[in-house]
């Protein structure tokens, strides 16, 4: 098992993504600290991961609140006496036209996607550095690098989130702690779809990411998780403020 004695920080672990990862991690042997605001989700992913044999702990906790994430991080620490992995998943999305959003759908966006993000290392980092070892990795997006209608603010946290990976990086690398990003493409996950139910809605989205997709699909989580593994693990040893786009070839065009 490749995370074996690992212990792994995990936001966003409620649902989509970050609850991949994290029973993947699990899966690999790492006892998982879960993070996220829901505490019911965070909950079956706590489930299924001791279901599969493995270790877990759900903290309920809003990233963009800093007195909460310093005491989660406490909390996680205090649990494992070590902290060797964190991944930053949790993330929302807001999609409207720049001149109908308000300035409380972008404080919400920044906040939660590149403030949790800050915050999460913030209080993490100085434990990796102390240890002398660590990883962490970041979920930004395709949409960092390329424009989208009635996104602009959320590809301005993507963006933000890839400048912040590589600075972090850089200051992180000399004692020994590794930080990169993950960028998925359109991901078959509750912010993708936006809480569509109706059928041919739904099937109209999918026909669209044929069109627009060169892979002609949504990517999965399995296949995003398997990119976060990748950059946690000590195979990425020299991979340092890099960016993993997993886009089925969105960004290549
Ligand atoms: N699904 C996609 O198409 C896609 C593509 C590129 C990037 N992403 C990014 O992936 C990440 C995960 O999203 P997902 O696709 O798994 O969607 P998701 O909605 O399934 O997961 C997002 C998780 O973040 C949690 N969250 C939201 N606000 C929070 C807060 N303040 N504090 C703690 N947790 C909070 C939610 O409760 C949820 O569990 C996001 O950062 C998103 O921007 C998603």
């Amino acid at each position: 098992m490749r995370m074996q004695n690992k212990c792994a920080v995990i936001t966003g672990a409620a649902s989509g993504i970050g609850a991949r990862a994290a029973v993947r991690l699990a899966a690999e042997g790492a006892k998982c600290f879960l993070m996220d605001v829901n505490a019911e989700g965070l909950d079956a992913t706590k489930k299924q991961i001791e279901q599969a044999g493995g270790s877990a702990v759900a903290c309920a906790c809003d990233v963009s609140d800093e007195e909460a994430v310093r005491a989660a991080i406490e909390q996680a620490a205090a649990v494992f006496s070590r902290i060797d992995i964190l991944v930053n998943v949790a993330g929302v999305q807001v999609t409207k036209l720049l001149t109908d959003t308000t300035k409380g759908d972008y404080d919400r966006m920044m906040d939660i996607n590149v403030g949790g993000t800050f915050l999460t290392m913030r209080y993490v980092l100085p434990l990796m550095k102390a240890q002398g070892s660590g990883a962490i990795v970041n979920c930004a997006s395709e949409l960092a690098f390329v424009g989208y209608h009635e996104l602009a603010v959320y590809t301005a946290t993507k963006g933000a989130m890839v400048s912040l990976t590589r600075s972090v990086a850089l200051e992180a690398i000399p004692f020994g702690v590794r930080v990169n990003c993950v960028c998925p493409g359109a991901t078959d996950t509750p912010i993708f779809w936006e809480g569509e139910t109706d059928p041919d809605k739904r099937r109209k989205l999918l026909d669209q990411v044929a069109v627009e997709k060169p892979i002609g699909r949504l990517i999965t989580t399995d296949e995003v998780a398997n990119g976060i593994l990748f950059l946690a693990s000590d195979e990425a040893s020299g991979v340092v403020g890099a960016s993993l786009i997993i886009d089925g070839g969105f960004t290549a065009q």
